[in-house]
């Protein structure tokens, strides 16, 4: 199993302006453009799941809803303490199969046969053992939505395998922007390059973590 974090950064670093900005309002503004959305959708057509924070969730609504090679949508799994509000689109979103993980043991989900609640102890690093289940489950391909929360925690405990990482031309400056990786962690995840290419003013690059240092 591999677990590939998919994410667009400013040049200082941001992932957007706010924690419930959208896809759609950053391409708006010219953070993203139409190549690195494209760019996302295909790397759903080969994923098993997605593993993604709250704010994150709730700033899209929903799910990407793209079939896989597999003729299915990738599971997604959203980590949240509060809960995710009945009204979200994702709840409706029938082809897509919801893991909800949260240390919280009073969270109450929708009832249906796609969703699964997970209740993890507090003082576990929820990452582990997302990563378990998701492997029990057969997945290969997973890719790390982010925000910046989420990633810490998967990048702390080791786990992340690849890094797609679009480099968008803006630096954004804002006090209330999510970072790539909300701080703090034990210590420094080093890369290697793999490649690197640009369309227009946006470059793509992706890198291996290396595991060894
Ligand atoms: N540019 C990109 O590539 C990219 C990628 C992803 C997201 N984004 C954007 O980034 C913003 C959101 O990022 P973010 O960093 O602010 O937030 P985030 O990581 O998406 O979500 C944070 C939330 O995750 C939950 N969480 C964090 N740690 C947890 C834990 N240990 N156990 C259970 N739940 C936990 C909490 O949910 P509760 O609030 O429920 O407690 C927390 O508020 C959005 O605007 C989104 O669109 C951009």
């Amino acid at each position: 199993m591999r677990i590939i974090n998919v994410m667009a950064a400013s040049l200082d670093g941001k992932i957007a302006g706010h924690s419930l900005e959208s896809d759609r309002e950053r391409r708006d503004y010219g953070f993203t453009n139409k190549a690195d959305q494209e760019f996302v959708r295909h790397q759903l057509t080969t994923a098993d799941a997605v593993v993604t924070g709250a704010n994150s969730l709730r700033a899209s609504q929903g799910a990407w809803q793209v079939p896989n090679h597999k003729g299915r949508c990738a599971t997604w799994v959203v980590l949240t303490r509060t809960g995710l509000d009945p009204s979200l689109r994702f709840w409706g979103q029938s082809e897509v199969a919801k893991w909800i993980v949260t240390p919280s043991p009073d969270l109450v989900i929708p009832a249906d046969p796609a969703n699964r609640l997970i209740v993890i102890p507090p003082t576990e690093n929820p990452a582990t053992l997302i990563a378990k289940d998701l492997k029990d489950a057969g997945y290969e391909k997973i890719l790390l939505f982010g925000g910046g929360h989420v990633n810490r925690l998967f990048y702390e405990a080791g786990l992340v395998d690849e890094l797609f990482l679009t480099l968008c031309p803006l630096m954004l400056g804002t006090p209330a922007a999510s970072s790539l990786l909300a701080p703090p962690l034990s210590k420094a995840t080093h890369f290697r390059l793999v490649s690197s290419n640009n369309v227009g003013d946006l470059v793509f690059l992706n890198y291996t973590v290396n595991k060894a240092l």
